[in-house]
């Protein structure tokens, strides 16, 4: 991705992207060469928000792009390198630190291929220079951020279980002078994880709890927790062929926690981090939990399993728990945590959970401000009563066919104490379908949000 992003110098050819736009086209045009009037009018180019038109030379070869960009779209940026020819290019106009960003940062997304299992050599795409005003250190950091989670949900879950995926915490850790601890399998039972340890003892591949520190330890302490469940076939109370097939993603809220700790950390915010991942497979086994089954959570809460699908917030509320007692700062966990989060809001809108009203407008503002969107849903305390069970402290899993983003939001509250400053992500983690920048698989949701609301609380 980063390597189509080159400097000024680099290329001996540079083609310049002229910006134009539909309400000024006709004057611009009437200035112009014959020869480019003529050509624009014989491809029917009339600046359309969108539109892109190649004028040819003299030689016959490419010598410009003109492109409308549609200014309000972020996203507008990335529909260039898929419609491009081999090159290197070059935006002549300039453009204000905001757009610069945009552009390079949508250059670089577009140009992301999950390659890894490919015999032959993915796309030779085209190059563009670093606009002027870009922080390139910046969109440095989004990108790599964003390429990680996708390339971490992107993988199979055959080669991305609880171990892998406390490789690529290990990984990134070293990088950046952190540690990870890991309570793994049995030592689950000994640490009073009993939660994470139940969901995941089916599975072959043992379960765990990553736990990632980093910064300095007098820092203002944020905490991150992932949903880092690597493969959800259900449990006992399995999935149809047909809800099961993208659940190798039921780790994105891991691979968001990771991506967004990276962008922190190489950043180097001055902050004492903590991500918290609770790594399971929820398989099916001889060994697996049951429905009706009573499970005593860390915090001391009985919950009685309704559903072993319910999986999710289960081992969030482990991590949660331990996340809370050290009394953090500010607390996020991100999970791919319901379907019913997609039915309310669909696939590409992050639903936002907390009580507190001003970090909840003050996510909404850095969503717009980095346009990441996410949209706020209630903690409504009257569906509590839907989680009760006749024998435990809670049940993990409403009957009620609705609110049911709002029923798990409400069973990870339990969790948390109400002096903590916490806000909930259920999120998708996957573009159902490529569109420019956005390529189908997995996606990094709300994380350029999140880093912008920390990194300016937190400047480096
Ligand atoms: N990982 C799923 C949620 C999910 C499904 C997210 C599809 C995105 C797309 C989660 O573990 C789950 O199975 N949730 C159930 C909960 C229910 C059993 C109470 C759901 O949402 O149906
Ligand atoms: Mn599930
Ligand atoms: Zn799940």
């Amino acid at each position: 991705m980063l390597e189509t992003l080159t400097a000024d110098t680099a290329a001996e050819r540079i083609l310049p992207i002229t910006l134009v736009s539909k309400a000024r086209f006709k004057e611009w045009l009437s200035a112009q060469p014959q020869r480019t009037r003529a050509w624009c009018e014989s491809n029917h180019f009339g600046g359309e928000t969108g539109g892109l038109c190649l004028v040819p030379g003299e030689d016959g070869r490419v010598a410009r792009v003109l492109f409308a960009a549609d200014e309000s779209d972020p996203w507008t940026w990335a529909s260039l390198p898929g419609r491009l020819p081999k090159g290197t290019y070059k935006i002549e106009d300039a453009l204000d630190a905001r757009d610069a960003d945009w552009a390079a940062m949508g250059w670089a997304l577009a140009c992301y291929q999950f390659g890894k299992y490919k015999s032959r050599a993915g796309r030779d795409w085209p190059e563009l220079v670093w606009p002027d005003s870009a922080n390139r250190g910046h969109v440095t950091r989004l990108v790599r951020g964003i390429g990680l989670v996708r390339d971490l949900v992107n993988t199979p879950a055959s080669d991305m279980g609880p171990e892998e995926l406390s490789m690529a915490a290990q990984a990134l850790a070293e990088r950046h002078g952190g540690k990870v601890r890991s309570i793994v399998g049995d030592a689950l039972l000994a640490e009073n994880y009993p939660l994470i340890h139940a969901v995941g003892r089916a599975s072959s591949r043992a379960p765990r709890l990553i736990d990632l520190r980093w910064g300095d330890e007098m820092a203002p302490r944020i905490t991150i927790v992932g949903k880092g469940v690597c493969f959800d076939s259900g449990g006992l109370d399995i999935k149809t062929s047909g809800n099961m097939k993208l659940m190798k993603k039921d780790m994105g809220g891991a691979a968001h926690a990771l991506g967004l700790a990276q962008m922190i950390m190489e950043a180097g915010l001055p902050i004492r981090l903590r991500v918290l991942i609770p790594a399971v497979e929820n398989s099916v086994s001889g060994s697996a939990f049951r429905p009706m089954d009573v499970i005593t959570s860390r915090k001391g809460l009985t919950v009685e399993i309704g559903n072993t699908d319910a999986e999710g917030r289960l081992v969030l509320a482990d991590a949660l728990a331990e996340a809370d007692r050290e009394k953090p700062k500010l607390l996020i966990d991100m999970a791919t945590l319901t379907g019913a989060a997609r039915t309310a809001l669909g696939p590409d809108l992050p639903a936002l959970f907390t009580p507190d009203d001003k970090l909840a407008d003050k996510l909404a503002a850095s969503a717009e401000t980095v346009k990441d969107p996410l949209w706020r849903l209630p903690l409504w305390k009257p569906y509590r009563r839907l989680l009760d069970s006749k024998t435990a402290d809670i049940n993990n899993a409403s009957d009620n066919p609705h609110a049911g983003a709002i029923t798990a939001a409400l069973f990870l509250q339990e969790f948390v104490s109400p002096a903590t400053p916490w806000a909930h992500l259920d999120l998708f983690a996957w573009n159902a379908s490529t569109r420019p920048g956005r390529p189908e698989g997995g996606e990094a949701m709300a994380i350029r949000a999140l880093y912008h609301l920390i990194s300016q609380k937190h400047p480096s």
